[in-house]
């Protein structure tokens, strides 16, 4: 990180370019704050002494403008469409990588060699059971109970199986060891979620599979049949994986951050990130984009009508799968995950209604002036569910395939968190409610 001596003078809301440091005048007073350059040229300016030095702080209600922490992990710059896995470009990863190989990239800084790779897969695989007292939790939930739920409590769990877990300053090795778990045990759990939601009798995984035809092997195999999966189906899986990898500081991400910031276990930090995604302006949003789908279908497939509704400000209907808060001119996951979709629907032979659907939404939309004015393209989410539905993974599934691919992610920023002994995540704010005043007697209210 090289810190560059760029200077803004900043007087009510005019910026003036200076040389070398921020300046910012308060109450006839100039303060100077440092600018940090990061390694691909982001800007900010370091408001870490703010507070100490004017007494002020800063109000950014959703973070828009708020660098959290600097992180070598993801890069990715909205503007351009690119993203970025330490250094690689994600077009490349999703060409050529395997899963587990670009997670142990994000987690570890580097593409592994052969020799690291094998150690990593083996480690992986020896801890793919889940401990048989877990089965008994599963019986508990009503058989209608939303995967998400489920995954989250049972994450969490885990750190009851292993107390170790919870000591934050145990050896490097055993943090190693919660790492490799989770990464293991969360498709058994995730697949073990779907097979109870059927009644189906779980199936236990199978080590000589990899990690993405283990997964579907656990979800769809039925121990009366010989198992077998269409090669495709195992590709685009890998691909997903890969695209959801990770995503800077999103909200399921940021949530990792700060409850890891507490020391709190791993596995009670990535059940947060479970939940912070499951809403539908985050990974929700996939399943929200099919029912999207099958509703304007069932409706008689009125694209205008409904991107009509998406524009009413009266309505609270949005369409599901576009937008984003970073991406403003095309998120470069949608469109290797449109052409991932082709390819799939093709060569499965699967003709979706849906996808027309999804055609003429995204035509209509990318040609009206609101969605134009507001720089709203498809995001990942758009595609991604007409590829889960078409390899048969039922909708209430779709978000628990994002979180089985958003894992590394989670995992590589409380790594790096916690490496960098980054403080307890507590942000400030503007108090705007009542001011001082007395205790009333309930009688005289
Ligand atoms: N449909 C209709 N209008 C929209 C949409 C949409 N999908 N998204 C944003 N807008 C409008 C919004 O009403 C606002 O209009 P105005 O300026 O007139 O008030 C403007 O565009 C800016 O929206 P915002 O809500 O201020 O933007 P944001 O950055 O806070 O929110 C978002 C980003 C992704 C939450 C939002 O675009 C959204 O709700 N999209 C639908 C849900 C979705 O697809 N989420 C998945 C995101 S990608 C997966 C992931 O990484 O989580």
């Amino acid at each position: 990180m090289q810190t560059k001596q760029i200077s803004l003078l900043i007087l009510g809301d005019k910026f003036i370019t200076m040389s070398e440091t921020a300046k910012i005048e308060l109450e006839g007073k100039i303060y100077e704050l440092p600018v940090i350059v990061g390694s691909e040229n982001e800007k900010a300016i370091d408001i870490s002494k703010l507070r100490d030095l004017t007494g002020y702080v800063t109000l950014d209600t959703g973070y828009k403008n708020t660098g959290a922490t600097k992180s070598a992990i993801t890069f990715l710059d909205g503007e351009e469409g690119i993203l970025h896995y330490r250094g690689y470009p994600i077009e490349q990863l999703a060409e050529k990588a395997s899963f587990i190989e670009v997670a142990y990239l994000l987690i570890y800084g580097d593409l592994p060699t052969q020799q690291e790779l094998d150690d990593f897969e083996a480690s992986i695989k020896k801890h793919t059971l889940v401990h048989e007292d877990m089965k008994q939790f599963f019986e508990a939930y009503p058989a209608q109970a939303h995967p998400m739920g489920v995954l989250s409590s049972m994450i969490s769990s885990l750190s009851t199986f292993y107390p170790e877990s919870l000591d934050p300053n145990r050896s490097q090795e055993k943090k190693n060891l919660t790492v490799h778990r989770l990464i293991a045990k969360l498709p058994t759990l995730a697949a073990w979620a779907y097979k109870n939601s059927m009644r189906h009798p779980f199936m236990y995984p199978r080590n000589e599979f990899d990690y993405c035809k283990n997964f579907l092997y656990m979800m769809f195999a039925m121990p009366t049949e010989d198992y077998k999966v269409d090669p495709v189906i195992v590709d685009a899986l890998n691909k997903l994986l890969i695209l959801h990898a990770d995503h800077e500081q999103n909200c399921s991400t940021s949530t990792v951050r700060i409850v890891g910031s507490s020391q709190a276990n791993l596995y009670s930090t990535v059940s947060a990130g479970i939940s912070a995604l499951w809403g539908p302006l985050h990974g929700g949003a996939n399943q929200e984009v099919i029912e999207m789908l099958e509703q304007i279908h069932n409706d008689g497939g009125n694209v205008d009508k409904w991107v009509a509704k998406a524009k009413d400000k009266e309505d609270p209907f949005r369409l599901m799968g576009f937008g984003h808060r970073v991406y403003k001119n095309f998120d470069p996951r949608a469109k290797i995950i449109k052409k991932a979709c082709d390819d799939v629907l093709e060569k499965l032979g699967v003709d979706d209604p849906l996808l027309d659907i999804a055609k003429k939404l995204e035509k209509v939309a990318l040609e009206d002036e609101y969605f134009k004015a507001r720089n709203l393209y498809p995001n990942v989410d758009f595609y991604s569910g007409i590829i889960y539905k078409a390899i048969g993974i039922p909708t209430e599934m779709f978000t628990v395939m994002f979180a089985l691919g958003r894992l590394p992610g989670w995992i590589a920023q409380w790594k790096e968190m916690t490496e960098n002994k980054e403080p307890i995540g507590r942000p400030r704010q503007i108090y705007v409610g009542k001011t001082s005043r007395d205790y009333v007697e309930i009688s005289k209210r």
